[in-house]
């Protein structure tokens, strides 16, 4: 093959693994490729994969072998994400019609890579444990014009006991305030009003740099300076490193929106410990209380894990109780799959999977019993929304989100997008609200 043209990307799993797309299409389109939508008028194909739960990982192989099966002879594939970094070169003696595989932390290689590839035609993997190489943000390639995702710390030091990310990602390695605010500047000039702060664990920001004398708040603080930028969210956190300061943050400053994903995972202390999550139930819900005295109109998203080894119907029910008593408008609900090199495959799956889907069902009734209450509470209401696009079903509708990250369609012009509007909310169809620009008195 001479030089490549067109090329097809697919990303798997999480907020991060989109980011890393989005930088990857920057390389790409730097080297002067076009992205292309259908796989077969690619020249390149990236699968950019995740490992965190079982269900992630067979859809990702079973649309490589088939890709195997189907693929144009001189097209190249390349795995990258969680998958490279937890099979490694397994993954060549499964599907040897794979070009390359590049790890969570190798993304800066993809030019020299593929330079490598055409020149010498050989597989090549480039899988470093740890993130070393600041990326090219500056240059990452969004399909959203008003709210970016922006990586301020990698990996994870937390090694809860059924999580793969420590091993695919990596320790923690935050990345220097100076880069961070310069990307958000650079952002806000190209016309963005909001960002979301990416990381598995951003209440860990600047921790393994204590020289910067920069924790998270303090990186708040300092972007909340910046003019234009609108809205400030972040994801994820880990309910032990909520601080107060960090509530305080929320409350004080007008850019930082008042949602917090404070992932639970489970609501027996005894599976939390084995779960290696380091808080009880009763720390993580002081916190809460804490959280919901200082800044009054917070949201809470969380994620849940049911069916984890060994756990029992009264400990489930301790869950199901507990989101209850939360009222969590935003939740991640997962059954328990083992993964491998975790600590947690020491213990057997012993949870039926028709079990462990009964629990996910009556957690998924409760938590939409829960958000349709919520949703029905915000009937006649005024609430901010940046406006972001137009809906893709209905075209007569633009659609944007609430700073508690609730979507909302109204009908609008595109002169509305990229702006913050406020709208009276009149009705809702599942997830959605549906409302009017202006205020009631309007
Ligand atoms: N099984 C099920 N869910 C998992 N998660 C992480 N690992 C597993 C696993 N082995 C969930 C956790 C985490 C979210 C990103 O995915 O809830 O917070
Ligand atoms: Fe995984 Fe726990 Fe780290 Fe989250 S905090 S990424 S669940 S190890």
């Amino acid at each position: 093959m001479s030089e490549l043209q067109k090329f097809y990307i697919r990303t798997y799993g999480c907020q991060m693994n989109e980011l890393d797309s989005e930088v990857m299409v920057g390389i790409l389109e730097g080297r002067g490729l076009t992205r292309c939508e259908e796989e077969q008028e690619a020249d390149l194909l990236i699968f950019n994969t995740c490992s965190v739960r079982d269900l992630a990982e067979r859809k990702v192989m079973g649309k490589l072998g088939k890709l195997g099966r189907a693929k144009k002879k001189e097209a190249l594939i390349g795995v990258t994400g969680c998958m490279a970094n937890a099979k490694k070169d397994a993954l060549f003696q499964k599907l040897p019609h794979i070009n390359f595989i590049l790890g969570t932390n190798n993304i800066h290689d993809l030019n020299a890579v593929l330079d490598d590839i055409l020149s010498t035609k050989k597989q090549i993997i480039h899988t470093e444990d740890q993130f070393y190489s600041e990326l090219d943000y500056l240059r990452a390639k969004r399909d959203n014009k008003v709210s970016a995702h922006v990586s301020i710390i990698r990996g994870c030091d937390k090694y809860c006991t059924y999580c793969v990310v420590p091993y695919t990602r990596g320790p923690e390695v935050s990345r220097s305030p100076d880069s961070i605010i310069e990307e958000c500047r650079h952002l806000v000039a190209n016309g963005y009003k909001e960002v979301t702060l990416l990381g598995q664990n951003v209440n860990s920001f600047g921790k393994d740099q204590p020289g910067w004398g920069c924790l998270f708040h303090d990186l708040l603080y300092q972007l909340d300076k910046i003019e234009g930028l609108e809205r400030i969210r972040f994801m994820t956190s880990h309910p032990v490193d909520i601080t107060r300061e960090l509530m305080e943050a929320i409350r004080d400053l007008k850019s930082v929106c008042e949602f917090v994903h404070f992932p639970l995972q489970a609501g027996s202390n005894r599976i939390l410990k084995k779960m290696h999550r380091s808080y009880t139930v009763e720390q993580y819900l002081e916190k809460v209380e804490l959280l919901r005295a200082l800044v009054p109109h917070v949201s809470l998203g969380t994620d849940i894990i049911v069916g984890f080894p060994s756990e029992t119907e009264e400990e489930f029910q301790q869950t199901y109780d507990l989101m209850k008593q939360i009222e969590y408008s935003v939740g991640f609900l997962f059954a328990y799959s083992p993964r491998k090199g975790t600590p947690a495959m020491r213990w057997t799956d012993d949870i039926p999977e028709e079990v462990k889907q009964e629990r996910l069902q009556r957690l998924l009734a409760l938590h939409e019993e829960i958000t349709a209450k919520q949703r029905h509470a915000l009937l006649g209401t005024e609430v901010e929304v940046l406006i972001e696009r137009r809906n893709s079903k209905d075209q007569t509708y633009l659609k944007g989100l609430t700073r508690c990250w609730k979507s909302v369609l109204v009908p609008g012009d595109d002169s509305m997008i990229g702006t913050l509007q406020t709208v009276t909310i009149h009705s809702y169809n599942h997830q959605t609200l549906l409302g009017t620009i202006g205020s009631r008195g309007l």
